[in-house]
């Protein structure tokens, strides 16, 4: 499946399904990872795979002055995000190939986005890249439930509501097929945290959001003297 593609198609019903589809808590998912990344007025923000802008959203409304880029390869998607007025600057780029001049950023933000890129190591070597020593990243997925009954009642939702909804209402029954796969084949949380430490990334917390459906990731990059 081509995923620049399938997200252009599924982008004039991306915001509604996604708020739809988790109950709404996909915006206080980005809220709280807004406030643990501690993010400031004088920060320079770089939002991957920023798609309609719903994390660009969420750090204006904490943090106003804030000066964001978002980045994403889907215009459609792009274009959504430029309808909601967004004081950020947007441009279209792929994550494995960033336009940015090293130790540019220091907060780097992707919600959602991560899980769709086959090539994750070239991504977490972008990303520290550009982030200045003593930046922050933080990554918000989906993850694996650990508690086992909400687990099999998560299951049961992701594989056979969830896809059958998201098709009816977006039209594109593939991709809300394609959403509880990418979840089920996304590296367990220890070979997660290996791969982002192999990525140069110092003191890396993963932190669960409602048992565990989505999690966000911090790492910093720290340079030794
Ligand atoms: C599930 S959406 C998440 C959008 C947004 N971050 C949010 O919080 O709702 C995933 C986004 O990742 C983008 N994406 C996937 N692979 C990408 C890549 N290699 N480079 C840039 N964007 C990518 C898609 O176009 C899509 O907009």
């Amino acid at each position: 499946m081509n995923i620049r593609e399938m997200f252009d198609d599924i982008s004039p019903a991306y915001d509604l399904l996604n708020h739809l589809l988790s109950f709404g808590r996909d915006k206080k998912w980005r809220k709280r990872a807004v406030y643990t990344l501690e993010v400031k007025e004088n920060d320079f923000l770089l939002d991957i795979a920023c798609g309609t802008g719903d994390m660009l959203l969420a750090v204006k409304a904490i943090s106003p002055l804030t000066f964001t880029v978002g980045i994403d390869f889907s215009l459609n998607m792009l274009h959504a995000a430029q309808k909601k007025g967004l004081p950020s600057q947007l441009a279209a780029a792929d994550a494995c190939a960033l336009p940015f001049n090293s130790n540019y950023f220091n907060k780097i933000t992707m919600a959602f986005g991560f899980r769709n890129i086959p090539d994750k190591p070239r991504v977490l070597s972008e990303a520290y890249r550009v982030l200045k020593p003593g930046g922050v990243l933080g990554i918000l997925e989906f993850s694996k439930p650990e508690n086992t009954l909400f687990s099999v009642l998560y299951w049961f939702y992701f594989k056979y509501i969830l896809p059958s909804a998201g098709a009816v209402i977006s039209g594109h029954r593939e991709a809300y097929r394609y959403l509880p796969e990418s979840v089920t084949s996304f590296p367990n949380n220890d070979d997660y945290l290996d791969m982002v430490r192999s990525a140069e990334f110092s003191n890396v917390i993963l932190t669960p959001y409602d048992f565990g459906i989505c999690s966000l990731l911090t790492a910093e990059k720290v340079i030794c003297p």
